[in-house]
């Protein structure tokens, strides 16, 4: 997590309105004449009491500041609406842009940093965070321009009549538009940072809760973490009840200080008027002036409460936009042909320079500074620091064309880091992976991915029929094709047998079907996608030996015309490798 200011996280999120800068003009040019408009009514409805009175002498007469009342009431109305519309545009345009980088970054980052990553919190970064930006767009960028603005107006206006009068009004423009905000934005500021962090924590409890409910069943958890669940919602609606009350606060203490100020015109004016410098309309209308003035100023104190919130927002979404990724795509190389791979004395370790453990990316805490740069507190402790853990050391595999390359080891002895490797996921701290001679970093990503299938230890499946499941290795493959593919991989059958076929639908992450009837079509996937290069990890760990033998046999043959790495604990399986590899301590041994 990276500590921005609050200010830092504004002018990243306004360079953000770049392409729509004239939209936001537009939004603050109505804005500004709706609301002199707005505030021009009741000034006018002043010269009107002048009018009747007798007392100055304006031209207009009566029906003239009638006529104008009713324009400025019909131009306000049209102007307020034009402003609203167009600041949501503006809002809801980059709502999408910025949800289409967000969603670019997370392709760039995946798959190495999205491992391990909380995916409830990264939930409510997608979607509640960026909804959360509106405010922002819509409600605070023109506000601010348009109090800015309209304030300077009428501080002239005002200001005609006696310098002072100026003045005082620029205090109070200050005082309810900035001083008040900043206040309470220091004041609750922490609190609107909590309560967004505890529902994206609550939101992370609830979606682990769902994944986990067959094992709370099984092992009588239920009433714990229904306990934990009611404290959890419970503390956020005591922070909600708390925030209310601190908006009602709010509201009393800027209303009452909108009163005083309009007191101190009214006595300034009348002093004014006493020793003979005002008429009685330099007393009348720049206090009328003041008392309809304060709108946008107000929108600005309203503002100051939900701020911080919107910037602890901001500060999530920039986290992922700026987030490096722990290998970045390849373009523009040369196009290689698979000739062999080789892994030449390799050293890595999760979390060295290459990798990502050292950031707190969408933690749940929110560490930023406040608008006045100072550091707030976290609200939980410091993450400790992953230590070093060397995986693999010194790793030598030679991997020729059109050969079966078995690798074993005990759980956890870095496999599939090896796999992971060879897939260009993460960076080798020291020394080579190369394909056909050519170091990764010189391969295009697209070339690569071309080259290789991956077979994961769990193969995610989506909510599709089982056709589109397979299709996503090769969005163009034919009917016969998929079908070939499932033979090799032994599911064929097994789709047969379904009511729907190959259309029966497959549950959210693929829970309706048995673990081995997953991995079987993970395994079609990868024939289907038809890359010379096949790294397979545990392909058959969830089979009987029946379907093993199957699969063996089709990798056996495939072998004439594709390389492939089998990574296995049975030895039953590594009887088709041609050479077997061992991984020990980190340390690779040829058996
Ligand atoms: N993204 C990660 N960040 C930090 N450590 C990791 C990460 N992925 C794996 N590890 C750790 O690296 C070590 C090697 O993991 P790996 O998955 O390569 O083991 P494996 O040999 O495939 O084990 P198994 O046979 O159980 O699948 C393990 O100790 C694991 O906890
Ligand atoms: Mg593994």
């Amino acid at each position: 997590m990276k500590r921005r200011s609050g200010f830092q996280v504004m002018m990243r999120l306004i360079g953000l309105v770049k392409p729509l800068t004239g939209y936001m003009l537009l939004a603050i040019f109505m804005g500004l004449i709706g609301h002199l408009c707005a505030a021009f009514i009741t000034i006018f409805g002043g010269y009107a009491v002048l009018n009747v009175l007798g007392t100055g002498d304006y031209a207009a007469g009566l029906t003239g500041i009638f006529i104008s009342v009713c324009i400025f009431a019909l131009l306000r109305g049209i102007l307020r609406y034009a402003e609203q519309a167009c600041n949501h545009y503006i809002a809801f345009k980059l709502l999408a842009l910025i949800r289409d980088k967000v969603f670019r970054a997370l392709r760039r980052l995946c798959p190495a940093k999205l491992e391990g990553r909380d995916k409830g919190n990264l939930i409510s970064v997608i979607t509640s965070d960026i909804e959360l930006l509106e405010v922002f767009y819509a409600h605070t960028v023109s506000p601010v321009a348009i109090a800015v603005l309209f304030s300077g107006v009428l501080c002239l206006f005002v200001g005609a009549y006696h310098w002072s009068l100026g003045v005082l009004a620029l205090a109070a423009y200050l005082t309810v538009g900035a001083i008040i905000p900043v206040v309470i934005s220091c004041i609750s500021g922490e609190d609107g940072m909590k309560f967004r962090s505890k529902s994206g924590e609550l939101g992370g409890f609830v979606l682990d809760s769902l994944r986990g409910l067959s094992e709370t069943i099984q092992y009588g958890n239920g009433a714990k973490r229904l306990a934990e669940m009611n404290a959890k919602t419970e503390a956020l609606a005591v922070d909600e009840a708390r925030m209310k009350k601190v908006t009602g606060r709010n509201m009393a203490v800027t209303n009452t200080v909108i009163l005083v100020f309009d007191l101190a015109m009214l006595f300034l004016c009348t002093a004014l008027y006493q020793n003979g410098i005002l008429d009685f309309d330099g007393v009348l209308i720049p206090t009328i002036a003041l008392m309809s003035s304060f709108g946008p100023c107000v929108a600005l104190a309203n503002l100051g409460s939900t701020l911080q919130n919107t910037f602890a927002a901001g500060n999530r979404v920039l986290d992922i936009l700026e987030e490096t990724p722990a290998v970045s795509d390849i373009t523009g190389k040369e196009e290689i042909t698979f000739e062999g791979a080789n892994v030449n004395r390799v050293t890595f370790a999760y979390g060295g320079e290459a990798g990502t453990a050292d950031s707190n990316m969408w933690s749940a805490e929110n560490g930023m500074e406040d608008a006045l740069g100072r550091r707030r507190k976290t609200q939980t402790q410091e993450r400790p620091q992953p230590a070093q853990n060397v995986v693999l050391s010194e790793v030598s595999v030679e991997i020729p064309k059109n050969t079966v390359v078995g690798i074993v080891g005990r759980s956890g002895s870095g496999k599939s880091t090896l796999l992971k490797l060879l897939m260009r996921f993460w960076k080798v701290q020291q020394g080579s992976v190369a394909i056909s001679g050519t170091a990764l970093e010189e391969i295009s990503t697209a070339n690569l991915r071309a080259m290789e299938s991956f077979v994961t230890q769990q193969t995610h499946l989506f909510h599709d029929s089982i056709r589109n499941n397979l299709r996503i290795a090769r969005l163009d493959a034919t009917e016969e094709e998929i079908v070939a593919a499932c033979k090799k991989a032994s599911v064929h059958d097994f789709i047969m047998s379904l009511p729907q076929g190959y259309d029966t639908p497959v549950g959210e992450l693929g829970d309706t079907l048995s673990g081995g009837e997953r991995q079987r079509i993970g395994l079609a996937r990868a024939f289907l996608h038809d890359a010379p290069f096949m790294l397979l990890d545990e392909p058959t760990s969830n089979l009987d030996s029946l379907n093993e033998a199957v699969i063996l046999k089709s990798l056996h043959e495939a072998r004439a015309d594709k390389t492939v790495v089998l990574v296995s604990h049975r030895k039953s399986t590594m009887g088709i490798a041609d050479k077997v590899y061992s991984v020990e301590h980190g340390r690779m041994g040829r058996l």
